[in-house]
């Protein structure tokens, strides 16, 4: 971890762009995880709005994501669109990453090991953009964020911080779990719909306050 602590923490828009784009390239060169894998062809950073109020946090990359080198394309990216643009933003106006920055092998949902060593780049991510609200989808980026071992099903809708790491000086930034949205499309009822979208407007009104 560098950026606010062995660096100073950037403010300006120019700033914070520089910053991201000197993790995406540390992260390309020494991730532990990612640089030991073959098996990829992009490494999916991230991408929006470097001062975002509002960040989406998933789980990896998939093939589309792979291909492009950019977040949530595919079924899941269209809903996750859909879902900003319900919420009044557009998707460059928000900040989309993932708690993996490269494709797991077959798809597999990340373990916690793998986990372990990528994420440092998530939480420099966060230190730099510091948003005023964090929205995890599913399990392993929430478990992640919130440091617990608990399911999607009994974090989801209830508010939590993210905390920088020691030594960081960022204040703890409000954390709302939701469903993946390939969890919504796999199981689109009525009530995952609307249990994913009394999330969101907890996130709206929280951005809406002082
Ligand atoms: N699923 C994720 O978690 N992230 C992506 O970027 C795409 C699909």
């Amino acid at each position: 971890m560098q950026w606010g602590i062995t660096r100073a923490l950037p403010h300006t828009l120019p700033e914070r762009r520089d910053a991201l784009n000197e993790i995406r390239a540390r992260h390309d060169a020494t991730c532990p995880l990612c640089c030991g894998a073959g098996n990829y062809t992009h490494t999916v950073l991230g991408e929006g709005n470097p001062e975002a109020e509002l960040v989406f946090v998933g789980e990896a990359p998939g093939d589309k994501e792979d291909a492009t080198g950019k977040p949530f394309q595919g079924d899941s990216g269209a809903k996750l669109d859909e879902m900003i643009k319900a919420m009044g933003f557009s998707r460059e106006q928000v900040f989309i990453t993932n708690v993996l920055k490269i494709r797991p092998q077959l798809n597999q949902t990340p373990t916690k090991e793998q986990i372990e060593q990528c994420a440092g780049f998530l939480a420099e991510q966060l230190v730099v953009i510091r948003p005023k609200v964090i929205v995890p989808m599913g399990g392993p980026a929430a478990k992640q964020l919130l440091r617990k071992d608990e399911g999607i099903s009994l974090l989801r809708g209830k508010w939590g911080v993210w905390v920088a790491p020691s030594g960081c000086q960022v204040m703890p930034i409000p954390v709302m779990p939701t469903f993946h949205p390939a969890y919504l499309l796999r199981n689109y009822t009525l009530e995952t719909r609307a249990l994913m979208w009394s999330d969101m407007k907890l996130v709206m009104t929280k951005l809406s306050a002082k």
